[in-house]
């Protein structure tokens, strides 16, 4: 059985302000799911502090090196420091705007987990290739990249979000039929390994879209950012999973 997770995605959003009125605001007590806030680095300690023990931490980000001469990079270590439980690797806009390709990804997965950290794995198709027919093929390929740079039993320490590139922050949700697809289609590709992987849907999700969303057999949970900055909305699409 597989626990739900759903992490709010703050992109580069916040303040220290924000993060006080959002904690303050946020009530998912006995929501049945595990909750991940993943915000900017500079919060972290901010948000860890707020979270105790009943929310977990994640980073959008971490460096693929340990430590070292990398201006501007932040590595597993250091989010350790601060309680962080979760590492976003390969989201997309990383992938498109800063240029991370698989392999670069692929290093941050064992990164992250070679210091004890949850990956959550960023994979999605472009609108592009899914009008092509390529998108199973292009998730195959991300997913072949980790699995070619990591060793042992990796999925039982990891998450992975399939956000399609065309449905994140434009209000085009997959439907859940076009969501529970690739999320069938991610889990037979990791085999064995795949039944107890927890897959999150990223791309859209709102209170009103969640519940059919959850209802799929193989989306267990959701990425979410543009409604994560609202504490209400958020606690409601906690609350549905
Ligand atoms: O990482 C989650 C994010 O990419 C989804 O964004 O605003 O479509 O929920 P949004």
């Amino acid at each position: 059985m597989r626990t739900p997770l759903v992490a709010a995605n703050w992109k580069m959003n916040g303040s220290r302000e924000f993060a006080e009125q959002f904690f303050t605001a946020l009530d998912v007590k006995g929501a049945g799911c595990t909750v991940v806030i993943c915000p900017p680095y500079p919060y972290l300690p901010l948000v860890a502090e707020k979270a105790g023990d009943d929310i977990a931490v994640g980073a959008q980000n971490l460096s693929q090196e340990a430590s070292g001469a990398f201006t501007g990079e932040v590595s597993a270590a250091m989010l350790l420091d601060w309680k962080v439980d979760y590492a976003i690797v390969g989201h997309s806009e990383r992938r498109s705007l800063y240029g991370e390709g698989s392999e670069l990804v692929a290093r941050k997965f064992v990164a992250a987990q070679a210091a004890g950290l949850i990956p959550i794995l960023c994979v999605g198709e472009t609108l592009q290739e899914r009008e092509d027919g390529r998108a199973l093929d292009v998730i195959a390929a991300q997913l072949q990249a980790v699995k070619d740079a990591a060793e042992g039993d990796i999925w039982d320490r990891a998450v992975i979000a399939y956000e399609p590139v065309w449905a994140i922050g434009t209000g085009k949700t997959a439907t859940p039929e076009q969501a529970q697809e690739v999320h069938r289609f991610i889990r037979e590709n990791l085999g064995e390994s795949g039944a107890a992987v927890q897959i999150l849907y990223g791309g859209s999700v709102k209170a009103a879209n969640a519940e059919a969303l959850f209802a799929q057999a193989d989306i267990d949970g959701a990425l979410v950012g543009g409604a994560s900055l609202d504490a209400e909305e958020f606690a409601r699409i906690c609350r549905a999973a």
